[in-house]
């Protein structure tokens, strides 16, 4: 029982159907920006979030008074840790997305050392992730960009005389500093790019610089069909990759190597200004600029063209994308959001 100062930690059922919720109770000021949070949580899919910003409203109306110390929350069902901690955690391996890391934390995992302890968990991708974590959470730089650049276009240029090396993502819109690095690769002579990835990636893993990487097939016949669903993946040959390169001079692993993130596509010429726009990001920025069309122009606009679906006609009939594509007309140097 309570003396005179602040009412202790009190004990109290974790299931809601098993204590009181009063319609009228103690603790409005708390209970009303956890619902919104909850709200919040639920528009953005978080569906393992909206659930403890509810159920930690719902332990809140239940209580005899109103909470004035932390302290008050000891022990009370939900208000001990939070999975954000968690998932952030998890999210930072490569290969790992938010739904993977929720369902980890909920069948108990929580630090990478579980994770280490039952590989038979991961894929390939998420086992290169975890083995290179340390090194992959620190940001690349415009030093290690300029490394990879060179390196890769003198693989391509043996390869394929002719064919460019065009840096997108974050660095493309002016960052300093990022979580990988996006290149795209195109030649001037519409087809000559196809099939050039695999033997890019065999030279450069014959140099000893490759530690990880997962190619993708393009679908070249199918960019139209993927205008159609909006797919977020591209229809394009790449690979997601990590690569070991010199530490920056002057770093504390300075003179050593490390392994960095880096993301090579292959784009046919006529898809390149689509596919430049598309990687340069950012994400929200690309998003917009795709709602945009949609609603304003009601165009279908992706990392492979400008579709106006009038004359687009959706699958299961393939389409050519001469046919379809609305025009080149994009300016390439767009100038996205850069943070
Ligand atoms: P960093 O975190 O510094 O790398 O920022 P960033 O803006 O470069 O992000 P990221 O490398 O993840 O992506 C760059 C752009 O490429 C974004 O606009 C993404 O939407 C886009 N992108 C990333 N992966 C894919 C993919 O598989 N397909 C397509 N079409 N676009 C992608
Ligand atoms: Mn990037
Ligand atoms: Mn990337």
């Amino acid at each position: 029982v309570p003396g005179k100062g602040l009412p202790g930690p009190v004990w109290m059922s974790q299931y809601a159907c098993q204590r009181p919720t009063p319609l009228t109770h103690h603790n409005p000021s708390l209970t009303e920006p956890l619902e919104m949070l909850a709200e919040a949580a639920s528009f953005e899919g978080s569906e393992g979030r909206f659930l403890s910003f509810r159920r930690a409203a719902s332990v809140l109306k239940a209580l005899p008074s109103q909470v004035t110390a932390l302290s008050q929350l000891q022990g009370l069902p939900y208000f001990g840790e939070h999975s954000y901690r968690v998932v952030q955690l998890f999210t930072g391996i490569f290969g790992v997305g938010v739904t993977t890391a929720d369902r980890w934390y909920r069948e108990g995992l929580r630090t990478l050392d579980s994770l280490q302890e039952q590989p038979q968990r991961l894929t390939q991708q998420q086992k290169a992730g975890l083995r290179h974590y340390q090194d992959l959470s620190a940001p690349v730089q415009r030093s290690d960009v300029e490394a990879l650049q060179q390196v890769v276009e003198e693989a391509v240029g043996c390869i394929l005389p002719g064919a460019t090396v065009t840096l997108a993502g974050g660095f493309r819109r002016g960052k300093l500093q990022g979580h990988d690095m996006d290149f795209l690769i195109t030649h001037p002579q519409e087809g000559r790019e196809a099939g050039l990835l695999p033997r890019v990636m065999h030279s450069l893993e014959s140099q000893g610089l490759v530690l990880y990487h997962q190619y993708h097939h393009g679908h070249r016949a199918d960019a139209t069909h993927l205008s159609c669903h909006n797919h977020a993946m591209g229809g394009f040959e790449m690979t997601f990759c990590i690569f070991c390169l010199p530490a920056p001079p002057g770093t504390a692993v300075g003179g050593t190597q490390r392994a960095v993130r880096a993301d090579l596509v292959v784009v046919p010429i006529s898809q390149f200004p689509y596919a430049l726009l598309g990687w340069t990001g950012s994400k929200h920025f690309q998003r917009e600029l795709r709602r945009f069309s949609r609603k304003e122009r009601g165009l279908w606009l992706n990392s492979h063209g400008l579709f106006d679906p009038q004359q687009v006609r959706c699958c299961p009939l393939p389409c050519s994308l001469e046919m379809s594509c609305a025009g080149p007309h994009l300016p390439t140097g767009t100038n996205a959001d850069a943070p």
